[in-house]
């Protein structure tokens, strides 16, 4: 497994080696995600330039939840997204509207919503404490069950915009599987890899489970005015959720990063 103690290069260097991997098994156009700390940027665009992929967007994923604090410099409140692609134009794009709550500043309502750009402010993240909800994993005794447990609106929002129904998608770090779950309710297929079998069991039982809290149906509603919104999201993905698609789930032998 990957120690977070290791120094840079060697970090950076693994990195470049799994983003290469990515980058020979996509298809031409196809799109990664990658998310890191925003004192990562630098790293993590040259790691993706260097292994072949074009920068499309680098998101800012901001935090709704309190910043870092830090006594000399401003307190940190959000994350990078780097979305790059596979040669220079996307093999696909699915321009999402979402309806978010009119700012004060705004005094005509919308009639029908506004696209997305590259600040995404309107995903809570699963904070450590209380205030994670219903949709954070839990143990019998209410300790989190993993720390980084991405939203699944993180999720929804990645695979919506860069796939159609029947595509594939891909995480190599799996944690406790959101991909996975978003994917097989959006019909279309993935390949997650998880080093901790801890963590698998974690995936399993929560594709097994098919808990409310991870239903992508609550967020419909907000991507109505999406342009062909019935052939991205088919209303009739609801109900299959968890018999329709193919899912591998790969716990690797070998290891990266480690001696
Ligand atoms: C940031 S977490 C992913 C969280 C995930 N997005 C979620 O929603 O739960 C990264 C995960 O990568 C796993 N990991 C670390 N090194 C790995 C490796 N070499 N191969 C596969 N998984 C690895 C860790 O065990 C951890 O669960």
């Amino acid at each position: 497994m990957f120690d977070d103690n290791l120094p840079d290069e060697v970090y950076w260097g693994w990195m470049e080696e799994v983003c290469a991997l990515v980058y020979e098994r996509t298809c031409p156009g196809g799109a990664i995600y990658f998310m890191q700390r925003e004192k990562n940027t630098e790293q993590a665009l040259r790691c993706l330039r260097k292994t072949g992929w074009t920068l499309q967007n680098l998101i800012i994923w901001l935090k709704r939840t309190s910043a870092v604090p830090n006594g000399h410099r401003f307190g940190k409140r959000y994350q990078i997204i780097a979305f790059a692609t596979k040669g220079d134009s996307p093999r696909l794009f699915n321009r999402l509207r979402i309806d978010p709550p009119l700012r004060p500043e705004h005094r005509q309502p919308r009639q029908n919503g506004v696209f997305l750009t590259d600040c995404w402010e309107d995903i809570r993240e699963l904070t450590s404490g209380y205030f994670a909800g219903d949709e954070a994993l839990r143990s019998p005794t209410g300790e989190r069950l993993h720390l980084q447990q991405s939203p699944v609106a993180l999720l929804l929002r990645i695979i919506l915009s860069s796939t159609n129904v029947g595509d594939w998608v891909l995480d190599p770090f799996a944690g406790t599987g959101t991909t996975g779950i978003v994917a097989e309710q959006l019909q279309r297929n993935s390949l997650l890899i998880e080093i901790s079998p801890a963590n698998v069991e974690i995936i399993r039982g929560r594709l097994a489970e098919q808990r409310a809290a991870d239903s992508v149906q609550r967020w419909r509603h907000y991507y109505r005015f999406t342009p062909d919104l019935e052939t991205v999201w088919p209303t009739e993905a609801a109900q299959r959720w968890g018999t329709a698609q193919q899912m591998v789930l790969f716990e690797p032998k070998d290891t990266y990063g480690r001696d």
